[in-house]
């Protein structure tokens, strides 16, 4: 045996998709339809057992209760009471079917265009009630073209239907107007589900030995299902639940069609096979020969939009104070202007027409125009693109905005901090020269729903410098002069850039002379030549020099300072036992205490002081110990032996007495 469920059988795509949505809203919060959400008794039930219950209009008059949810099926209703509703608290669902939600935005925009609109339809049904609604009451609403024959109507009208009409009396209707008017705008929204059920039904019904039409006794759709089948003179049952099945129906047929009305869920559908396959010992095959709906083309067209969702969509039109999108599905949406940017811009600095873009869906107007952001939309990209960035490590760009306490604040689309151990493999004493710079940073933290950053400067550094490290080790040679940058400065001495290695420039091997602070002799940044002095690979140390690249100035001091040489010089720093005078940078001469003067002294300050410049007498000069001693003492003693030299000179001159004479004299003074 073999049965074949027919295409469209069962749930249209407009009921499927309320009852889903009325399912998946119930994971958050209490929910209640507005009317009955569809026309079958087993499937309310089951509803109902789930916790969707119907309410009718009396929710209108009724205050949610905290969280409460209701829901508008799929006949849609009109924008006052989505008004009312959310107005008393409610947390609107709206399941409007997506075809009749397209006829309401063509009623209301007729309307607004300046046409009287004609409804073709049921004036009492729910669809028809809420359409006309959109055209705040004003539509016409006819069962048939002789509905107009005795009004009169103005030259411009525009004609649409109940989205289950018949197509041939929607063309009558069209013509009638045509006939009479100047201007008819025709309006498509006759929905094809119910044709495409029956006609699915009766190409079925050719086929088989037996059809069973499932669905309510009272359904027109189902009943007009089976009048179908019947006329094709096959044999055909109506059953509204699976109890009603006879088993003798199924004895010595070999195909059995199955179609079920608008109404009936696919369980019901499911059940009604299970009872075939347990009332037949051979084996049943099962053809499905219902398509996915999603697939029919108009469906494909149509979509529904929840707010959140974020989707892409095409501007087709900017005004001053909002944006058109199209967004598919034969929508367009609207972006406020305060939903363009977190600042009030001119649009066009923004976006312009026919760039496709993401917008979020917010919610829908009170005129049923969907409402979207740009700036939200862009902000989930962007925390989704630093989310990724952080995963993958990354780099990302972007400019230093502000320097704050503890840190810097970078741009990168949220607020980005930067803290200062982040910002460089070093430890920087001032932030500001990092202002309005671009900096290339991974990100370190990421805190959406704050959207906030924690991003790094140090570990792109790092990680270059890492890389590169190994390669430049392998050039580097004890003795090579090298260009560098200095880095940071200690008390002890600089750190200095080698090409990517950082090498100790130590305070002694900065010059000849006595150094006392670092920064008398470098200044961070600045680019300066250096020796390598030493390399220790185990302990990745590298000693550098700047006075190995300065002539030694003990070189020539045998020379320069021969012992007699009277020399000028400043003390550099006093000692218990002397002075050290420097007489040029590198050459430090010590002048001990006894050298200091004529008599006693028992304190080198009674003498000297650092910073004085004093005349010494060179009394020993060994290069090789680099060790100069200087005399003050032996100065003094050579000015009084030349003035007693004149003295006696000037004596013998005068007084004619001989020099021998006044020594003689002297020595007996004494
Ligand atoms: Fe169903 Fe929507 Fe058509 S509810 S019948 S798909 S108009």
């Amino acid at each position: 045996m073999k049965v074949i469920i027919a295409e469209y059988a069962g749930f249209c795509s407009g009921v499927k998709r309320a009852v889903q949505l009325a399912e998946d809203s119930l994971e958050k919060q209490p929910i209640r339809s507005l009317g009955p959400l569809i026309h079958n008794s087993q499937e309310i039930a089951r509803l109902q057992r789930l916790g969707i219950h119907s309410g009718d209009e009396e929710i209108l008059s009724q205050t949610s209760e905290k969280g409460e949810a209701v829901l508008i099926r799929s006949h849609g209703v009109g924008p006052q009471i989505i008004a009312e509703l959310k107005d008393r608290g409610w947390h609107v669902i709206d399941a409007t079917c997506p075809y009749v939600k397209k006829a309401q935005k063509l009623a209301q925009e007729a309307l607004k265009e300046g046409y009287q609109v004609i409804i073709l339809g049921n004036k009492e049904h729910a669809e028809v009630k809420g359409l006309r609604a959109w055209t705040k009451d004003t539509a016409i609403v006819v069962a048939s073209w002789e509905d107009l024959k005795d009004i009169n109507l103005p030259p411009k009208v525009a004609v649409l239907a109940q989205t289950t009409e018949k197509e041939a009396k929607f063309n009558e209707l069209v013509s009638y107007l045509q006939g009479i008017l100047d201007e008819v705008k025709v309006l498509k929204t006759i929905c094809t589900a119910t044709q495409q059920r029956q006609k699915a039904a009766q190409e079925l019904a050719t086929k088989v030995d037996l059809m069973l039409i499932i669905g309510g006794r009272h359904s027109s759709n189902t009943n007009k299902l089976w009048q179908i089948c019947k006329s094709l003179n096959v044999n055909s049952h109506l059953i509204e639940e699976v109890g009603e099945m006879n088993p003798e129906w199924l004895k010595n047929k070999e195909i059995i069609g199955i179609t079920a009305g608008a109404s009936t869920p696919a369980w019901i559908i499911k059940e009604v096979v299970m009872i075939i396959e347990e009332n037949n010992e051979k084996e049943v095959g099962i053809i499905e020969e219902q398509i996915d709906v999603n697939s029919n083309d108009d469906l494909l067209e149509l979509k529904s939009f929840n707010p959140g969702d974020v989707i892409k969509g095409k501007v087709v039109k900017i005004n001053a104070e909002e944006v058109l999108v199209d967004i598919g599905g034969k929508s367009e949406g609207i972006i406020p202007l305060e939903e363009l940017a977190y600042k009030r811009v001119d649009p066009k600095e923004i976006v312009s027409e026919g760039q496709e873009i993401s917008v979020e869906v917010l919610n829908e107007d009170k005129d049923g125009n969907i409402v979207l952001s740009y700036k939200k939309a862009q902000i989930e990209e962007l925390l989704d693109k630093l989310e990724q960035a952080k995963e993958s490590g990354e780099i990302i760009t972007a400019p230093v905005i502000e320097i704050v306490k503890g840190g810097i604040l970078v741009d990168v689309g949220i607020r980005g901090f930067v803290p200062a151990s982040q910002v460089d493999r070093n430890f920087v004493a001032d932030l500001n020269q990092y202002l309005n710079q671009e900096l290339r940073m991974k990100v370190l933290e990421l805190d959406r729903s704050g959207r906030k950053a924690v991003l790094s400067q140090r570990a792109v550094l790092e990680e270059e410098y890492q890389k590169i490290k190994g390669e430049v080790w392998e050039q580097l040679k004890e003795g090579q002069v090298r260009q560098g940058k200095v880095m940071r400065i200690a008390t002890f001495g600089a750190f200095v850039d080698i090409g990517g290695i950082d090498g100790l420039l130590h305070v002694s091997e900065m010059a000849w002379g006595h150094i006392s602070n670092p920064a008398e002799v470098v200044a961070e940044g600045d680019e300066i030549e250096v020796i390598i002095l030493k390399i220790d690979p185990i302990k990745q140390k590298i000693s550098l020099s700047l006075k190995g690249l300065i002539k030694n100035p003990w070189e020539n001091a045998i020379e320069k300072y021969p012992i007699g040489k009277i020399v000028t010089g400043r003390v550099v720093r006093v000692a218990p036992f002397g002075a050290f005078i420097e007489v040029e940078p590198g050459i430090d001469g010590l002048a001990h205490i006894s050298q200091l003067s004529q008599n006693r002294v028992s304190n080198v300050e009674e003498v000297l002081s650092v910073g004085q410049t004093v005349e010494a007498k060179v009394i020993e000069n060994d290069p090789v110990k680099k060790r100069l001693s200087l005399s003050l003492k032996e100065i003094a003693t050579d000015i009084e032996k030349v003035e007693y030299e004149n003295y006696l000179g000037k004596r013998e001159e005068s007084s004619g007495v001989t020099i021998g004479e006044i020594l003689k004299e002297i020595g007996q003074k004494l």
